[in-house]
């Protein structure tokens, strides 16, 4: 179904799924062709900063074509209300499945990590290289683990394009969240590929050792790293902590370099991996209370 305009009285909003700084996500229903269909209502509020994210996600969503980016059903745009339809995804968010994984005590495999990893660096290299060509650059700016969306047929998505980097927007206007921001950024430089590259190395470092990274404490933090994760395969320790060089020329050139070199040394058996994600993402689903195992 390709992307169209709808009016408001097609979607009926059911529960509430999810919302971040400008947006609350709904699973909702949408009537097309004498049909229903479940979908997610990203519905955004009406401040001036709600509708830049907004157009932002909506022009993102629309030229994407790639399997860890969902597609954009259709959208309605009013005077009061804004919002977008979008594929609705069965599974779970990073932020909560590594919150329910600290609970229960149980790490990811290395395996399952690097096969997270390749997956969002695919991602990432296809925004970098503005769509295989349709936009210059694109820079995501909040890669943080409840952007992260894992499916219980072990697929990886990729979300919130709320963010994205663009010459209007002023280098002070940080959207990112604190943990998963690169230094620089913090100093008042604008998002660039590299500060991606280490927000992405501290959401692997977070999903490996379930707890966000410390960079006051960087040299302590990969020796626990090493010390906490025994399984975790060597060129995928070596990536996170190149990805989380405190300085942007030391982190790696480019997400698709990055993905090669992981790809050939990290794991071969991609498959494996995602059947063990899919496994894992509906243990972690069942043992929710019902109530919110049914939002998703
Ligand atoms: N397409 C989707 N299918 C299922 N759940 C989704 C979908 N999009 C978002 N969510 C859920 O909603 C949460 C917030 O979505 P996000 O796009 O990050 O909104 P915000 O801009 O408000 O942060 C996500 O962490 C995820 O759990
Ligand atoms: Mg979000």
């Amino acid at each position: 179904m390709a992307p169209r305009t709808l009016a408001a009285p097609d979607i009926e909003l059911l529960a509430p799924i999810g919302s971040g700084g400008q947006a609350t996500v709904y699973r909702g229903k949408l009537w097309s062709g004498g049909a229903t269909k479940l979908v997610a209502v990203k519905l955004y509020g009406n401040s001036d900063a709600a509708s830049w994210s907004y157009r932002a996600e909506r022009e993102i969503l629309w030229k994407a074509d790639h399997p860890s980016i969902p597609k954009l059903l259709g959208f309605f745009d009013t005077t009061s209300e804004s919002a977008l339809i979008i594929e609705l995804l069965s599974g779970i968010s990073l932020a909560r499945l590594i919150g329910s994984a600290h609970r229960n005590g149980a790490l990811f495999s290395g395996g399952v990590i690097a096969y997270i990893a390749c997956e969002l660096l695919s991602a990432l290299s296809y925004l970098h290289g503005g769509l295989d060509g349709k936009l210059s650059s694109v820079i995501h700016g909040d890669i943080a683990p409840d952007n992260i969306f894992l499916t219980d047929d072990g697929k990886v998505f990729l979300l919130d394009f709320g963010a994205v980097y663009s010459p209007h927007k002023k280098a002070q206007q940080l959207f990112g969240k604190r943990a998963y921001l690169a230094p620089e950024q913090l100093d008042g430089e604008a998002a660039s590929i590299w500060s991606d590259l280490y927000s992405l190395g501290a959401v692997m470092f977070e999903t490996a050792i379930l707890r966000p990274f410390d960079f006051p404490q960087f040299a302590q933090e990969f020796a626990l790293l090493r010390k906490c994760h025994v399984g975790l395969p060597e060129t995928l320790f070596l990536s996170i902590r190149a990805c989380l060089a405190p300085t942007a020329s030391l982190r790696p050139k480019n997400a698709s370099l990055l993905l090669k070199i992981l790809r050939s040394g990290a794991f071969a058996a991609q498959e494996d991996e995602k059947q063990e994600l899919a496994r894992i993402v509906k243990v972690h689903l069942s043992t929710l209370t019902p109530g919110l195992a049914r939002e998703f």
